[in-house]
């Protein structure tokens, strides 16, 4: 009755679960078959928390390394679906309960670097957009696309080399991060005028790869610079301020709970976001809380393995105040849950990228949702962010 695949990531945290078992897709299908096929027939679609602990006992290890997070992802996410759709209900609206619902506003990338291109490129892997003030679901989507492609107009009309486009859909530019953020910045002041969607720009700096353990430095070979952790966190104040950014993901490495704190405390109203620093994990946004480490959290089911782990997850970041960041991976599956699952589970944000089949998908679906919710009298409008 349904079908999920799930995503995949090339720039995992180093605390992610395991994605697949040693023996890669191949071994993941086999033990599906062998060992969890024949304990999940005849449970009830309905009762995910048992699905989700039936995957976690035939598992039977800490990190899902016997049958890979992205297995328990496929299969907890399936059973979600499926309990929807026999019920007849979509299954954002599942998720939800009697909740009214917001349409998360869309986080995409315009230009890729790092770890998502090759070659001459930008030290940082994602500049991002969000049209913060966008009234609907398909003028969010109109506005990054417009930016997308004002900043290719842009890159051409400097002369730029522009070498094709990252794993997830932005251009790769020859550019010093500078550089790349005076063009987006162009960029989103025409967009803007012209929607009124104020779009505003934000990075995932994914840190980590740029963090050299041996020399205790962050190194932009583009850029030719080296910033220990108190230049990291300068320069990362200097770009919000100057640029304006309303969302930096990763601006430190995986373990830097406490130089998170630091920038978080200085980052005015600034989302600093953990990704490889929290990997949807109940443990580690404990810490991120104790700490002050941070006021956003992006959310990849398939970090912590199954829906009700990254429930949780939400749940706990949101009652600390977190703002919720649902996201898509680099490798992305061609459907839309993703959408249903960020407006289901309350996230402001859907970083779900901008162009590109697999990301369309998930901006369409935002829309059909919006449509659905609107008929069934729940929905409430756009979300917002603080901006
Ligand atoms: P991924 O990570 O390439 O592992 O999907 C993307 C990100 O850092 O947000
Ligand atoms: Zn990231």
């Amino acid at each position: 009755m349904v079908r999920v695949g799930a995503p995949s990531g090339k720039s995992r945290g180093k605390w992610e679960v395991q994605p697949f078992p040693d023996g890669g897709v191949d071994e993941a299908v086999e033990r599906v078959r062998k060992l969890l096929a024949p304990e999940l027939v005849g449970m009830n679609a309905d009762r995910q928390q048992q699905i989700d602990e039936k995957l976690h006992e035939v598992d039977a290890t800490e990190r899902f390394s016997r049958i890979g997070g992205n297995t328990a992802y496929a299969v907890s996410i399936a059973a979600a679906l499926l309990s929807a759709t026999v019920h007849k209900k979509p299954l954002y609206q599942k998720l939800a309960g009697s909740s009214k619902v917001r349409i998360s506003l869309p986080l995409g990338n315009v230009v890729g670097g790092g770890a998502h291109a090759k070659g001459k490129r930008t030290d940082i892997q994602e500049f991002l957009v969000v049209p913060t003030k966008a009234s609907s679901a398909i003028q969010a989507a109109e506005a990054n696309v417009k930016v997308h492609s004002e900043v290719a107009q842009l890159a051409v009309q400097q002369g730029a080399t522009m070498i094709g486009k990252g794993d997830e859909g932005g251009y790769v530019l020859d550019m010093k991060t500078e550089q790349a953020l005076d063009l987006i910045s162009k960029a989103c002041q025409t967009v803007s005028l012209e929607t009124g969607a104020d779009v505003r720009i934000g990075l995932d700096v994914a840190a980590s790869s740029l963090w050299d353990e041996k020399q205790q430095a962050y190194i932009y070979k583009r850029d030719g610079k080296k910033r220990n952790e108190g230049e990291q966190i300068e320069f990362m104040l200097d770009l919000i301020e100057r640029y304006r950014l309303v969302y930096v993901e990763d601006p430190l490495h995986e373990d830097a709970f406490e130089a998170f704190a630091e920038l978080r405390k200085k980052a005015g109203g600034a989302l600093i976001c953990g990704d490889d620093l929290l990997v949807t994990n109940a443990a580690r946004i404990d810490q991120a809380v104790k700490h002050g480490s941070a006021n956003a959290i992006i959310i990849k089911t398939n970090q912590v393995g199954t829906l009700s782990d990254s429930r949780r997850a939400v749940e706990k970041a949101q009652a600390a105040g977190y703002v919720t960041v649902m996201s898509h991976r680099s490798g992305e599956v061609c459907s839309g849950e993703l959408a249903q699952i960020a407006v289901g589970l309350s996230c402001p944000m859907i970083k779900c990228g901008v162009i590109g089949g697999e990301r369309i998908a998930k901006l369409n679906e935002l829309v059909r949702i919006e449509e659905d919710a609107e008929k069934r009298k729940i929905l409430s409008g756009m979300a917002q962010i603080p901006s």
